[in-house]
């Protein structure tokens, strides 16, 4: 190479032939970068834009060959970055990433459109001058999809509290009215003859209160859902016999199984250990899980209750002789609001998710078998308390 004497016209050129020579070098990864690459000398002239600096700032190279760097800047940041630039040239750091805010500048493409991007820049001395380039990518769509998750985040928040509002008011208000039916139906029934001509309208008065105590039922779910999530449930655990747990089912569902033309049968083990639960809790889930046995089995068939020692923990089951969930289902089962498509909707789909809920808040674990046409068997395992 011949020396070239001082002068800028004389610097810029010899800094463009060593760029030519490295990016000819360089080429094959400077051209495919998609990452924009502008190299420019001390006077922040631009010496260096490659194809992805064209794609991302929609200028061609020529356009801004020898073009101050403050074209592709906003105006409002003109001022600053010279600054920075400036001021990197004299620190003794040969590359960092540029911006303060969270790490992101801002670039201006031809169209005038400004954008966020990621820039580092570094510096290499050619011939007693300093070169300096900045490799920079467009995150405009990274920011406009965390804005968006971000917004999406807020709504989903705002509707958990709307639903938590909404809960409150069913738990108060609605609770309150629907109490006061009961209570009246109640008084009704008491104070109407049982006479041949009353007959019809208290058939009306008791079904008015089987829909209320419906309703209460509904009502007391939901509230033990929004519970459960909140990890607000209260138990009271005390030292309990499995037997006389199985037997209170069995007593109480006895004769809405002979109703259903079903048999109710009980398997269990002798000398189980005590467990220590919430009676009224477990007394629910058994109540969620044998409904749904009832429901689920055709007349003839049999529901049974179990209760078994297996290795350290008790294991309470509830066996139906009924349709059986299909293995696709089987995964959302335990879901709340889950009803399998072919369901009738007499429930709300509530009944599994707080029986899970009710087993695990008590140190316990719950899971499900189940054959199409053959039946379905769900147990839950509790621990056995210590002797
Ligand atoms: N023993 C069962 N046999 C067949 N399907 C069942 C059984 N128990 C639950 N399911 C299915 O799981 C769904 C959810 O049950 P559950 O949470 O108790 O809600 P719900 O009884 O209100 O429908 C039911 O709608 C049904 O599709
Ligand atoms: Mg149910």
């Amino acid at each position: 190479m011949t020396p070239i004497p001082p002068g800028d016209d004389e610097m810029t050129e010899r800094l463009l032939e060593s760029l030519r020579l490295s990016e000819a070098k360089f080429s094959g990864i400077i051209s495919i970068a998609s990452e924009a690459i502008i190299s420019v000398d001390e006077s922040q002239s631009i010496v260096l834009f490659n194809q992805g600096a064209e794609q991302i700032f929609g200028y061609l190279a020529d356009e801004v060959m020898g073009k101050p760097l403050d074209v592709l800047l906003p105006e409002e940041y003109h001022h600053t970055h010279r600054e920075e630039v400036r001021e990197f040239g004299r620190s003794p750091v040969m590359a960092r990433r540029m911006g303060d805010r969270d790490t992101h500048i801002m670039g201006r493409r031809k169209n005038g459109e400004i954008f966020p991007a990621e820039a580092s820049i570094s510096k290499q001395e050619i011939g007693g001058h300093w070169l300096f380039t900045a490799v920079l990518r467009d995150i405009s769509e990274r920011k406009r999809i965390e804005k968006e998750n971000a917004e999406l985040l807020e709504r989903a928040q705002d509707a958990a509290r709307t639903r938590d509002d909404v809960l409150r008011i069913v738990s108060h208000d609605l609770g309150n009215s629907l109490s006061g039916i009961l209570v009246t139906t109640r008084v009704l029934l008491r104070t109407l003859p049982e006479t041949p001509g009353n007959r019809d309208t208290r058939k009306r008065i008791e079904s008015i209160r089987h829909l209320t105590e419906q309703m209460q039922r509904l009502r007391q779910d939901l509230l033990d859902v929004a519970r459960i999530e909140a990890g607000h449930l209260s138990i009271v655990a005390e030292r309990h016999e499995p037997e006389a747990l199985v037997d209170s089912v069995f007593d109480d569902f006895e004769a809405l199984a002979q109703e259903s033309g079903l048999k109710l049968l009980r398997e269990v083990d002798p000398h189980l250990p005590q467990v220590v639960v919430d009676r009224e809790r477990i007394l629910q889930v058994f109540s969620n899980l044998v409904t749904n046995a009832i429901k689920f089995t055709p007349v003839g068939g049999a529901v049974t209750l179990g209760a078994h020692r297996v290795d350290g923990v008790v294991r309470f089951s509830v066996s139906d002789e009924g349709s059986g969930i299909p293995p696709e289902d089987l995964p959302h089962i335990f879901d709340r609001y889950w009803q399998a498509k072919s369901a009738n909707r007499a429930g709300a789909g509530l009944g599994l998710a707080i029986a899970k809920g009710l087993v695990e808040a008590q140190g316990g674990s719950i899971e499900v078998a189940s054959a199409v046409n053959e039946g379905s068997a769900f147990s839950f395992s509790l621990p056995a308390a210590p002797e």
